[in-house]
């Protein structure tokens, strides 16, 4: 049994569904359902037994401490976290709240489950494994060297902090009390599931609505883009042959500048969907900057590769075809997300398995 918490978020869901089409190994699968939370991103699991779903914070110690004790997983994989930077700089407070109060609880209540309640073998196989972010390196400049595990950390943001926040009380957990931690840093996802707040899917969704392509400032920020599936491949392998107290970044070798993302984007939808007056690329806008916003991300991930022998199976060509299809193919999924009929699936849900 593995514990996975925010498995109904973009990349915890996508891990649950990779995770379980390779492997009989149940999953609980803890999360609050925020905004972010959708599950009918597990809709194809249908009542699966091997998907145990409860929905809960991961902020609750008490909680955490009873399901940890009624499940006794091998591992937990903490995806959960409030991950948009631009709510952050809206409202900091939720990101505080779950990403670092949020991440201690669950480590207090790891820490007395491992302390009190594994035999040495159970222990010597346990794994707490932080998923984490490029972000909590701060930003590069043209020609700076990419970020590796040994970068010094410089967040900019109120989400990076946050998350910075968490990476650090993870190694302390592996240093002070010797938990037997993992954390990787990766870079931007994409792929099917992604909330349309996010620049890849809400580019997909406003181009096929007829409305404005907004494009931060200048549009020449890069970031190093990686396909979500080979996220979740890089995590199990950590998972399976990870050095406990180590840092893993991952990432897709794929630098590119947004606005090449989005005229990339364009230019699939002109191919696969074209629409009648001209190119989608007429419906891009120029609109205020980010505040704070981080110039440049890229990912060495040598380290994973030298030594756990990962590497991407896509190339930003081939993923990003892959996503704007799936976007096409799953039009009820983005118009559930859009009208948030997605927040009442679990009361539809519910009563259905009533009637
Ligand atoms: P997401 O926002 O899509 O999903 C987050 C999930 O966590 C949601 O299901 C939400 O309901 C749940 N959640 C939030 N607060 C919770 C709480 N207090 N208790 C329990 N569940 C809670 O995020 P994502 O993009 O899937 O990111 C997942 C993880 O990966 C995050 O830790 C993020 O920092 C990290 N990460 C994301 C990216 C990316 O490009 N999206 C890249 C690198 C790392
Ligand atoms: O680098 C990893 C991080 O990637 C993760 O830790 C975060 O959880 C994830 O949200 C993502 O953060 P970004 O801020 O890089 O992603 P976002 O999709 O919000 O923005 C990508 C870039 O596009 C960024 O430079 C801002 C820009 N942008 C974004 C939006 C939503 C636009 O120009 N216009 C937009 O409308």
């Amino acid at each position: 049994m593995i514990f996975v918490t925010g498995g109904a978020g973009f990349i915890g869901s996508n891990f649950v569904l990779d995770w379980l089409a390779q492997s009989d190994e149940p999953v609980v699968n803890v999360d609050k359902l925020t905004y972010a939370g959708n599950l009918s991103n597990l809709v194809s699991l249908g009542h699966d037994p091997r998907h145990i779903f409860v929905r809960a914070d991961v902020g609750d110690e008490k909680k955490m401490s009873e399901l940890l004790m009624e499940y006794r997983p091998r591992a937990v994989l903490h995806f959960a976290a409030e991950s948009h930077v631009d709510r952050s700089i809206h409202g900091p407070r939720d990101f505080i709240e779950t990403n670092v109060n949020g991440t201690f609880n669950l480590l207090e209540a790891v820490r007395a489950y491992y302390g009190t309640n594994l035999s040495d073998t159970e222990k010597q196989a346990f794994r707490f494994l932080h998923v984490s972010t490029d972000e909590v390196y701060g930003t590069l400049s043209a020609t700076d060297a990419p970020f590796s595990e040994t970068t010094a950390y410089a967040p900019n943001s109120p989400y990076s902090a946050s998350k910075a926040a968490s990476d650090h009380l993870v190694r302390a957990y592996h240093h002070t009390y010797g938990l037997p931690t993992l954390t990787t840093n990766c870079s931007n996802n994409y792929g099917p599931y992604h909330f349309p707040e996010k620049l890849i899917p809400l580019i997909i969704m406003n181009a096929r609505l007829g409305k404005s392509l907004p494009i931060y400032g200048d549009g020449q920020q890069v970031r190093d883009w990686l396909y979500v599936s080979d996220h979740c491949a890089a995590i199990r392998r950590v998972l399976d042959a990870g050095r406990p107290g180590d840092v893993y970044n991952v990432g897709g070798w794929n630098e590119k500048a947004n606005l090449d993302v989005v005229h990339v984007l364009c230019d699939i939808l002109d191919e696969l969907d074209p629409r009648p007056q001209g190119s989608y690329r007429e419906q891009i806008t120029f609109v205020a900057d980010r505040p704070g916003h981080d110039r440049r991300y890229a990912i060495d991930a040598r380290k994973l590769e030298a030594e756990l022998g990962w590497t991407p199976k896509e190339t930003f060509d081939t993923g990003i075809r892959k996503t704007v299809r799936w976007y096409l193919d799953n039009q009820p999924w983005v118009e559930d997300v859009r009208s948030g009929n997605y927040l009442k699936w679990l009361e539809k849900n519910y009563n259905e398995r009533q009637a």
